[in-house]
């Protein structure tokens, strides 16, 4: 059976977290965290692939206006490379669209090449590093996707 895309619930943080301590053994976020996310449900969007059961991924959205930020975006070690974290991803930004953002922002581990390439191939690119944002001094990419330019090229033909 294939997983099964859904939205994120209280009930599955137990399962969530216990991927992200796998997954970000230096900086996963507590328990606590997703629960925080979870109940600011005006602004944020989460979503789980599930698979019998089990979590296979998760990834979460912060719409702020004009702003869109990738919150998380992981995918269990046994799901990965099978086309799911770029679902994930676009529909994350199918998501920031309807939501009339601007700009998708997101911060990743220079030491993570996977995830750059992922998202260098949907056409963010890189505006920012920042030095040692993370523990034991790795640093931090800030990518963009600007969805401004091709709205604005819709308004311009419709107007
Ligand atoms: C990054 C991550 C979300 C990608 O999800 P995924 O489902 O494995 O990725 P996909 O199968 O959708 O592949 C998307 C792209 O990632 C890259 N990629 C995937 N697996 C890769 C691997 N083993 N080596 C190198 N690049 C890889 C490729 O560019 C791939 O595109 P392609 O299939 O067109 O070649 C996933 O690997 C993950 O959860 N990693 C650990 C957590 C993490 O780093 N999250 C991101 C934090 S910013």
């Amino acid at each position: 059976m294939s997983p099964v895309l859904r939205r994120m619930q209280a009930t599955d943080i137990p399962a969530v977290h216990q991927l992200e301590t796998e997954l970000f053994p230096e900086d996963a976020w507590p328990l606590a965290g997703f629960e925080s996310e979870l109940a600011q449900s005006d602004t944020r969007t989460y979503w789980v692939y599930e698979d019998d059961g089990a979590i296979a991924g998760y990834a979460g959205l912060c719409t702020v206006l004009p702003i869109a930020d990738v919150q998380t975006i992981a995918i269990s070690p046994k799901y990965q490379g099978q086309g799911l974290g770029r679902k994930l991803l676009n529909l994350m930004v199918k998501t920031a669209r309807e939501q009339s953002a601007l700009d998708v922002m997101l911060e990743v581990r220079f030491d993570n090449p996977t995830a750059i390439g992922l998202y260098e191939s949907m056409g963010f690119t890189t505006i920012h590093r920042r030095a040692r944002y993370y523990k034991g001094g790795v640093d931090a990419l800030i990518m963009r996707l600007e969805l401004d330019a091709e709205q604005g090229q819709e308004e311009e033909h419709t107007a």
